[in-house]
């Protein structure tokens, strides 16, 4: 059987602030003066017992309120990325949520410093390439997005695209159809969270109004076979999370999961973790767990790292390097 740990691969769902473990949070309270509403790491951990999304965001965004100058984020980073490495991974296409640290006071270029140093220093360091992707948080007004991309400024090369995430439901894509035509005129690379908790509809209007590359999540699709077979057709990628949709009840049990059926459906699956702190595990657990609950096959195991590096946005070079 092939070690999954060691299976050259991708990760291209991966949200930042979703790596940060509590033993890190609560030592970066400490060094920041920030009052974590929680006793100890131990008391944390046992918040991690999920409703659904909005339960877990609430909590996400609380304990991220700790990261507050560069070197906050260059250790998170770096902390994420070194784990990754161990794992096999050799490319990620990383998430941020600029918004939900520009609300309390944190200045968009110092996120960026800090996440750029890490990616910058795995590069020379663990051969681990990367992207940084900025997600406009879906659940605040289009027009904040809009504001946000026009404030770029010299920020702008530093960023190699755009997604949406946060809470879903009651919040479509095509809110978001002028900043992400505007993205997509920058030459960024366009992406969203699709299909997670909200229906296929959703994941249609990702791909005909935002003109997403590919769809985060987008599980929902199985309720609409149509749409299964355009995506088929398409090869669209979809970046399934399997043990967040467990942590987040989208899906009953690891055991039930459709990631495996959908791969054999002709789907473009690739596996990631999401919120890896948050939900259980990284990349290669994410492997390990469909090994054990699903009996993920060698072959199986190969075809999703495969994807993942061909729908990573690697470059063509990089990407033919990794294989
Ligand atoms: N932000 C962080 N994780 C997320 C998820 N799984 N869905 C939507 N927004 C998120
Ligand atoms: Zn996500």
């Amino acid at each position: 059987m092939n070690d999954l740990h060691t299976l050259p691969k991708a990760e291209l769902h991966l949200h930042i602030e979703g790596t940060l473990e509590p033993e890190l949070a609560f030592e970066l309270a400490a060094k920041n003066g920030v009052v974590l509403p929680h006793e100890s790491v131990e008391e944390l951990r046992r918040q991690y017992d999920f409703e659904d999304l909005s339960s877990f965001l609430a909590l996400y965004y609380a304990t991220m309120a700790v990261l507050r100058d560069a070197s906050d984020f260059e250790r998170l980073t770096r902390a994420y990325l070194e784990r990754a490495a161990a794992q096999g991974l050799r490319h990620v296409d990383v998430f941020f949520d600029p918004q939900a640290h520009t609300v309390r006071g944190v200045a968009l270029g110092t996120v960026i410093d800090g996440i750029r140093a890490a990616l910058d220093a795995a590069r020379a360091e663990l051969g681990l390439t990367s992207t940084l992707l900025l997600c406009f948080l879906r659940d605040r007004p289009a027009a904040e997005a809009g504001q946000l991309f026009d404030s770029l400024g010299e920020q702008l090369p530093r960023i190699d695209g755009i997604g949406l995430d946060s809470a879903e439901v009651g919040h479509p894509p095509a809110l978001f159809e002028e900043v992400y035509a505007r993205a997509r005129a920058a030459g960024l690379h366009v992406v969203a969270h699709a299909g997670e908790e909200a229906g296929p509809e959703y994941v249609r209007e990702a791909l005909d109004v935002l003109r997403v590359e590919r769809v985060d999540h987008g599980i929902q699709c199985l309720q609409d076979p149509e749409l299964v077979d355009r995506l088929v057709a398409e090869q669209v990628p979809l970046t399934v999370c399997p043990l967040s949709n467990v942590r987040l009840r989208v899906v009953d049990t690891l055991a039930d999961h459709p990631v495996l059926d959908m791969l054999e459906r002709g789907l473009l699956v690739t596996v990631n973790s999401d919120d890896p702190a948050y939900f259980g595990g990284y990349v290669g657990d994410v492997f390990q767990g469909l090994r054990d609950a699903l009996g993920l096959t060698d072959e199986q195991a190969a075809a999703l790292a495969r994807n993942s590096v061909d729908a990573s946005f690697a470059g063509t070079e990089r990407r033919r390097e990794i294989h």
